[in-house]
């Protein structure tokens, strides 16, 4: 018998992740619903039923999104397909943008990604099973809007990121 196909969004508590759940688990798959913000998450879990749990995650935390894969492998058996939707926007003059803001925006939307991508891929290779890896680039990730070169620049590099991976 085959076993029901196994899912990560990240930022599932809340906006396009949240939804991107519901979808998933219409589509028959079992969610991990992983977000800073467990309180969502597990209101998100609940509105789906027993096809999804949520889970307490920071991206920006390799080790924490390790652990991630690895609770998420654990309750559901496998992973098959990691959806990297958490990021944050925020809107800085590029002449005033501080460091402290742009390491916010590197290491959440950019760092939170490729933590994703590689927890996700050596679990794959783990399984011996082909799986799929999905992030959350933007049309800022094409072109740049007023006051957005910090947020744009993060969505640049989740394409780069997500296509060198493939
Ligand atoms: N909303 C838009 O119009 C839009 C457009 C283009 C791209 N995007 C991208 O789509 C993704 C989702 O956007 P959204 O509008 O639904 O965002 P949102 O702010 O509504 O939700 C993001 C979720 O991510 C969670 N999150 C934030 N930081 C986190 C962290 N460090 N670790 C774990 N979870 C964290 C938040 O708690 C929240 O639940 C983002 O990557 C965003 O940049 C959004």
């Amino acid at each position: 018998m085959e076993q029901t196909e196994v899912a990560i969004v990240t930022g599932g508590g809340n906006g396009i992740g949240e939804a991107i759940v519901h979808q998933l688990v219409d589509d028959g798959f079992k969610v991990g619903v992983a977000d800073m913000d467990i309180e969502n998450a597990e209101r998100v879990a609940k509105d789906c039923g027993p096809q999804a749990k949520a889970y307490k995650v920071n991206v920006a935390d390799r080790a924490a999104v390790g652990a991630l894969v690895d609770s998420v492998v654990n309750d559901f058996g496998q992973l098959n397909v990691m959806v990297n939707n958490a990021g944050i926007s925020r809107e800085y003059p590029i002449l005033e943008m501080t460091g402290e803001q742009y390491s916010q925006l590197l290491n959440i939307s950019v760092k939170g990604v490729l933590w994703g991508i590689q927890a996700a891929a050596k679990q794959f290779i783990k399984q011996g099973t082909p799986g799929k890896i999905i992030s959350a680039s933007s049309m800022g990730g094409y072109r740049v809007a007023p006051l957005h070169a910090g947020y744009s620049s993060t969505k640049f590099a989740v394409r780069s990121l997500t296509q060198g991976a493939s």
